[in-house]
Parts: structure tokens; C-alpha cells; sequence
């Protein structure tokens, strides 16, 4: 699935089950590529719960569904807990992706948690931004950037009216955000837009009602990234689809 670079692509499907099945798809095809080309593949996964079927449908693929040993994984934001907590992207990415991926040849050295949990947030931002700018340069140049998107529409933890927005010069900081859509979790760390923005592929994947309005926005409404953090994930150099569910995109019409 390749889109025009730089052009916003919508794909709709029936529901997150066909959405995630199609994101496998395209997630593989992308990821032989980059092995094939560069002998590696970096992968931003997003947090929040949408992705939880697409990891599931890898592992069920099995060794095949995609390049493991030559996966890195990074994440486009975390949470300010621990990584057993419930509400940890890492977390739940552990227990269903890459707890069981290690018997498909994932190293362990090859997955990058943010450390969300440390009291010095700044600080954690600033080691993963070291790291990720030692593994990438500057910027970051990520093979796949997995975002998901809020119903007030953030993405990673750029959430509305928040300073991490106006970012231009890091690539992963600290952010402070009240949203009532933020889990109750106010303190962030998060990949910067110029970082999301820098990647090959960006994928966003949207599903159910409570985005419909929000995606509207974004798609089809005035630029107002402040409001609308979404808007700012602009590839310079490489495509942005959107994947979304029927639900998500019914106040889209035939507008996109
Ligand atoms: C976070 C996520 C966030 C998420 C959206 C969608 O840490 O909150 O990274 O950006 O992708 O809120 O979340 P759902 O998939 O749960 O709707």
C-alpha cells in the first residue's frame, strides 16, 4: 500500500478488525523494504489501545509477518508510569507484541522504552532523544511512524494547547498536558512533530465513533493545529496515510 509522498491518503475499512488486518499488510511490505534497502527497519509504535489488534494479528502471523530480528522499536510517547502499569503504552505493548515476538528472533536490545516512570522527565526525554538521534541522526528518520489519534485530536502525547506543540528544535520532550481524553495522566514524554514528521511512513490509525468529529477536523477543517495537533504531522519526505474504521470517519462524507 504506497501513497504520494507529502499528500494526506485515506483508506476506509468496514472496522478495526479489517483496518488492523490491512495495517499488517502494509506494516510488512514496509518493513522488507527497509530491511532490503538498509538492512533494518524502525518502528515508532503508538500508545493507547487501537493498536492492541494489529500486534495481536502480527504474532498470530508468526515468524513470517514480519523481518523481527531486524525490527528496532521505538515509541512515539509514553506515559509518566511504570511499565507494569495499566495504563503504560509500553506495557501493553510488551504483553501483546513483544513478550511474545522474542521467540520470533526480537532482541531485547532492539526495543527502546521511554522511561516515563522517572521523576525527571525532562531528562528521560533528553536520553531518548540521544539515543534515538544515535541510532537515526538528525532527524530522526523513522521507517514507520505509528500514530493513533485522539477525539480531541492529539496525537502521541501532542495534545491540544500544550507547549510540546510549538517544538521545533528537539525531537523527543516532556509535556504537560490536562486533557480530559489523557487517561488522568497529565505528565508525558513525547516525540516532537518535526520527529513524527521526519519519518518515511507515517500511519495513522483511527477507529471508532468518539473520532468521527475530531478526523473531520483534521481531514477537512480549517488549519488549527493548536487545537488540532494531528495537523501537524506534515511528511517533508515520505507518505501519510490514513487507516480508518467506517465509525471514525462518518462525518467525512465524500469531503476527502
Ligand atoms: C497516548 C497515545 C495516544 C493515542 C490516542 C488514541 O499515550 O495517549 O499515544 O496518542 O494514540 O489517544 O488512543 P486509542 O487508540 O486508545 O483511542
Amino acid at each position: 500500500m504506497t501513497a504520494s509522498p507529502g499528500k494526506p491518503q485515506i483508506r476506509r475499512f468496514d472496522d478495526l478488525e479489517a483496518l488492523s488486518q490491512a495495517a499488517a499488510d502494509d506494516l510488512a511490505a514496509i518493513a522488507v523494504a527497509a530491511v532490503a534497502a538498509r538492512g533494518v527497519c524502525h518502528v515508532a509504535l503508538s500508545g493507547g489501545s487501537t493498536p492492541r489488534r494489529l500486534f495481536q494479528l502480527l504474532i498470530q502471523r508468526g515468524p513470517g509477518a514480519l523481518p523481527w530480528a531486524r525490527l528496532v522499536l521505538w515509541w512515539g510517547d509514553e506515559r509518566a508510569v511504570p511499565p507494569e502499569h495499566p495504563e503504560s503504552n509500553y506495557g501493553m505493548a510488551r504483553e501483546a507484541l513483544i513478550d511474545p515476538a522474542r521467540a520470533f528472533g526480537l532482541p531485547t536490545a532492539q526495543v527502546h522504552r521511554m522511561a516515563g516512570e522517572l521523576a525527571d522527565r525532562d531528562a528521560a526525554a533528553r536520553a531518548y532523544e540521544s539515543a534515538l538521534v544515535a541510532a537515526l541522526g538528525a532527524p530522526p528518520r523513522l521507517d514507520y511512524a505509528m500514530q493513533g489519534m485522539g477525539p480531541d485530536g492529539h496525537t502521541a502525547s501532542l495534545f491540544p494547547d500544550t507547549p510540546a506543540l510549538a517544538e521545533t528544535a528537539r525531537w523527543v520532550v516532556a509535556n504537560h498536558v490536562t486533557s480530559p481524553v489523557a487517561h488522568g495522566i497529565a505528565d508525558r514524554i513525547t516525540l516532537t512533530a518535526p520527529a513524527l514528521s521526519a519519518a518515511r511512513h507515517v500511519r495513522f490509525l483511527v477507529a471508532g465513533a468518539d473520532k468521527a468529529a475530531a478526523l473531520a477536523h483534521v481531514l477537512t477543517g480549517p488549519r488549527d493545529p493548536v487545537h488540532y495537533p494531528s495537523q501537524l504531522i506534515a511528511p517533508a519526505d515520505g507518505d501519510l496515510i490514513w487507516m480508518v474504521d467506517r465509525a471514525a470517519a462518518a462525518s467525512l462524507g465524500g469531503l476527502v
